[in-house]
Parts: structure tokens; C-alpha cells; sequence
């Protein structure tokens, strides 16, 4: 191993030096991010008595894998333990600075409860869009009593989640599109935006560098052949890409949201789907299926306009939102054709219990002294992605088929943060923030698709453009 203090390169410097309370640091791969965090945790804990320094991760293994296993990285604080500057407990992921007592300790935010503690100085999130939202929520009250504490963000974009924001309330020389977010600039935020290539380790002309810069060059041109260049300019360039959907390439945010929904929509069937969850969040929305005439060519378009989403809720609770929701967009309940759910939903709880869905309706006969119909959605999972991914395809007047409104933000959040499974390139990461979609694509198999691209050629007369429903279904779970 070799035992070369770090130096930061002239970028990170810059980061360093900055005496911003909270700094977002946008930066592609391998620009030295995870470097510059530990870094900036260890000269505090060497330097300062008495500090709790925190780096939290998505996941606690990653934190293993990451800080205490790559030597690329354990090359920054083995010289101190070697001499007896620091003591690294491998069993807790920490290191206890002996003079100062001072500590940096390893997190995961996949351990909720590991994030309760106080008197903390230092927060750094690495990769923080990947980062489960309630690590967040969980460690506001522990900052609640460090009032000096300072946080660092740092992370490669995906999506327009947490790193997005933080970005914008620091970006005092406008670099980051805002993709007509609304912000407010903090005077106590400051932010950077680097490249991978401003990873300036290496001298200008040096081996090192010349193979690092071929190396992001060949990765350009794969993607480029591959047709994945917008997830080359997230992963290198650190874009903010409009098309930066992993999973759902032609997602973007300006193309496939507007501000509300359009009046007609009242006019026209009103469908909801739902993912249930209590400790993992429920997903409920509102869709309608609007039926467009363009220079001659009919198709269906489908507005999601409404939406619920969060945790630790029960149906009766959620129906009586979801009732109140209802009537603040104006939609009676007898509008409501059908609701579309994740098929567990009817099934018998472990308990013995009735289904979530006789649940719901039991409230909603309560609530409406009406009952609703609810289908369960596909079970074939690749086939739902398939559908969501023809329903964002451009229809001839230059809009998308599916258009969501921006009522929907956890939608939006989360479509471009999907990515492929590991192991089957076509289905989702099921362990990604993936319940919003789950809901979504319950329902979008249902209405007719209908490729008006190709129809323009000539569709026949008789399928009729309206909210109809596809007839053929994939095989449900009856409700049991
Ligand atoms: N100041 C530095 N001096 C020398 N090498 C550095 C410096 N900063 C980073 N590196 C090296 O550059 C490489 C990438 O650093 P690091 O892992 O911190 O990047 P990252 O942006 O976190 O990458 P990833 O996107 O893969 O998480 C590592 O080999 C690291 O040791
Ligand atoms: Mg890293």
C-alpha cells in the first residue's frame, strides 16, 4: 500500500477552502468525490477536539466496500492508524482520532437507526441521489442539536432528486439548469460542477492522466454507439440530463411534465392506481384518458394529474385523503371508472385479515356510500415497463402520449431514477425508490396505445379513440 498523504488536487481545493455551511459538489465519476469527503472528515477529527464527523452512504455495505476495502481510498487514513494517530474499528466503521477524541464514522442510509445520534459537526452524503430519503428525515433532529454542525453533499446526477436541489440553492453563478424548479437561493449554500475529467491527481501529460482522459474517451464513444450518450453525460460530464432516465431513456422532465392538468379531462373517464405500502410509501394517482384528433389522426392521451404518496398510513386513512383529493380537483367520485392496483392488494392478509382492497372500500362505502372497482394490475413486470415506455413515445402533434402534471412530484422524482436489474437488463432495480411507478404501471397497460405514427397510415375505422379499455389481460390474481 502507498502511504502518501492526500494532497488535494486543484479542484477539490477549492472545495476545501470554502467556508459555505452547506456545499453541494456535482461531479462525475471518479472525480475524487469520495476521496475529498473523507478527507475533509479526517483534517476536522485531526485538528479540531471533541468532533463527530459523519460520511453517510446509501448503503452500509457500500460504506464497507467503498471507504475500508478499496485501497485507493484506505491509502488516506491506514498511514494514521499505522501510526498510532487514529485507532479504525473495523467491526463499527470508525476511526477515533487519540488526541483530539474526535471521530469520523461510516453510515449507510440503509440503516435508518444507525442515523440517531448528537452533538454532530460534520455530515458528508456520498452519492446523495442515490441516498434513501428517510435517512434524511431521520437525521434532522440529531442536527436539531448541533448548531455548528456543517453538511457536505457530493454525488454524480440521477435524476432531479436531492443533489438537484441542494445544487440550486448554491449555485450563485447560475451553472445548474433549474428545469423550471422553484428555489430560492441560500447565501449560506455554496456549489460546485466538475467533470470526471477534472480530476487533476494527475499532472497534464502525465501516463496517468493521458489513460484516465482515453479511458472516459472510450467510454463516450461506447455509449455513443449504444445510444446511451445522455447517461454518458450524466455519469462523466455530471449533467443534469433532461433525458437522464437510466431506465426510461426518452423521459424528460421538460418534455413529459406540465405545470396542471388541462380542462379536458373533465370530460372525459377518470381512472387511479395504487402501490400499497406502509412502511415502504403507498402510491396513489389519478389518470385520464383523453382522446385527440390531429390533422386527421386520432389517439389516446393519458394525463397523471394527481397524487398521494407516504408512509405509515392505513387504507382508511388514505381513502379519506384520497376522498378529499378527489374533491379538490373537482372529481366526483362517480367519475372514478376503476382502480388499478398492485395485485397483492386483494389477496387475504397473512393475519387472516381482509385485503387491502376490501379495506379501502369499506372506508370508501363509509366515506361515499359508494364502493369502487379495482383490477389488479400485470404481474408480468417487463411487460408494464414496456407499455410506460411506449406511452412516453412523441405523438404526431409533437407531445408525448402520457403527460404528467407537476402535482405529481414523487412521480417525476423517481422515473429517472430507475435503473436496469442487474442481472435482467430489460426489468427494474426493485431496490430502488420504485413505487411510484409500480403504481403508474398498473394502470398505463390498460388504455389502448394506439401508434399513431403507424395508424396515420391507415388504422381501419373501427377501434374507437376513447378511454376505452384494452379487453385482453395479462392473468391476475382473482380476488381471493
Ligand atoms: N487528490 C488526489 N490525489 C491523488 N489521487 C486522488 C485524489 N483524489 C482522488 N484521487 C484518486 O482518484 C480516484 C477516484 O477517486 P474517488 O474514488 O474519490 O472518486 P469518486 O468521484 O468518488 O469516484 P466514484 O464516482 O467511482 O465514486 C481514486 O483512485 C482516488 O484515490
Ligand atoms: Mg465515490
Amino acid at each position: 500500500m502507498e502511504l502518501k498523504l492526500y494532497t488535494p488536487h486543484s479542484n477539490q481545493r477549492l472545495i476545501h477552502e470554502s467556508t459555505a455551511r452547506n456545499r453541494t459538489v456535482v461531479a462525475g465519476r471518479r472525480f475524487g468525490k469520495s476521496a475529498l469527503a473523507l478527507n475533509e472528515a479526517i483534517a476536522l477529527a485531526l485538528q479540531v477536539p471533541k468532533q463527530i464527523a459523519w460520511i453517510i452512504l446509501p448503503l452500509y455495505r457500500q460504506a464497507k466496500e467503498v471507504y475500508w476495502i478499496d485501497p485507493d481510498i484506505t491509502r488516506y487514513f491506514m498511514p494514521y492508524v499505522n501510526a498510532g494517530v487514529c485507532k479504525a474499528d473495523k467491526s463499527e466503521l470508525s476511526l477515533y482520532f487519540k488526541k483530539t477524541e474526535s471521530w469520523v464514522r461510516l453510515k449507510g442510509s440503509d440503516n435508518y437507526d444507525s442515523l440517531r445520534g448528537s452533538g454532530l459537526d460534520f455530515i458528508a452524503w456520498d452519492e446523495t441521489d442515490d441516498i434513501k430519503p428517510e435517512a434524511f428525515d431521520v437525521i434532522e433532529p440529531a442536527l436539531a442539536d448541533s448548531p455548528y454542525h456543517r453538511q457536505l453533499y457530493i454525488g454524480t446526477p440521477k435524476g432531479l432528486g436531492k443533489l438537484h436541489d441542494n445544487a440550486l440553492k448554491g449555485d450563485h453563478k447560475k451553472i445548474i439548469s433549474d428545469f423550471g424548479k422553484k428555489y430560492t437561493l441560500n447565501s449560506d449554500w455554496e456549489t460546485w460542477h466538475y467533470t470526471s475529467c477534472d480530476n487533476m491527481a494527475w499532472p497534464e501529460g502525465s501516463i496517468e492522466r493521458t489513460s484516465f482522459v482515453r479511458y472516459i474517451d472510450e467510454k463516450r464513444q461506447e455509449a455513443e454507439e449504444k445510444g446511451k450518450l445522455s447517461w454518458f453525460n450524466q455519469e462523466y460530464m455530471a449533467s443534469f440530463e433532461r433525458g437522464a432516465g437510466r431506465f426510461f431513456p426518452t423521459w424528460s422532465y421538460a418534455t413529459h411534465t406540465i405545470p396542471t392538468r388541462p380542462d379536458s379531462i373533465y370530460s372525459v373517464p377518470i381512472f387511479e392506481s395504487m402501490d400499497w405500502g406502509i412502511s415502504n410509501p403507498f402510491a396513489w394517482y389519478m389518470h385520464a384518458v383523453v382522446p385527440v384528433t390531429y390533422k386527421g389522426v386520432e389517439f389516446n392521451r393519458i394525463y397523471t394529474f394527481a397524487e398521494l404518496y407516504g408512509t405509515g398510513q392505513t387504507p382508511s386513512q388514505w381513502a379519506e385523503r384520497i376522498v378529499r383529493h378527489r374533491e379538490r380537483y373537482s372529481i366526483p367520485s362517480e367519475m372514478i371508472s376503476k382502480i388499478y392496483v398492485d395485485p397483492s392488494m386483494k389477496n387475504i392478509q397473512t393475519d387472516g385479515s381482509q385485503s387491502i382492497v376490501k379495506q379501502f372500500n369499506q372506508s370508501f362505502e363509509r366515506l361515499n356510500k359508494r364502493e369502487h372497482l379495482f383490477e389488479g394490475g400485470s404481474r408480468n413486470r417487463i411487460s408494464r415497463w414496456s407499455s410506460m415506455m411506449d406511452w412516453m413515445r412523441i405523438a404526431p402533434d409533437g407531445k408525448p402520449y402520457w403527460i404528467i402534471t407537476q402535482d405529481c412530484p414523487n412521480l417525476i422524482r423517481t422515473i429517472p431514477l430507475q435503473e436496469p436489474d442487474d442481472n435482467n437488463i430489460d426489468d427494474l432495480n426493485t431496490k430502488l425508490e420504485d413505487h411510484g411507478v409500480d403504481s403508474v404501471s398498473y394502470f398505463l397497460p390498460f388504455p389502448k396505445w394506439i401508434n399513431a405514427e403507424a395508424s396515420a397510415v391507415g388504422r381501419g375505422g373501427e377501434e374507437a379513440p376513447t378511454g376505452g379499455l384494452k379487453e385482453e389481460k395479462d392473468e391476475w390474481d382473482e380476488e381471493s
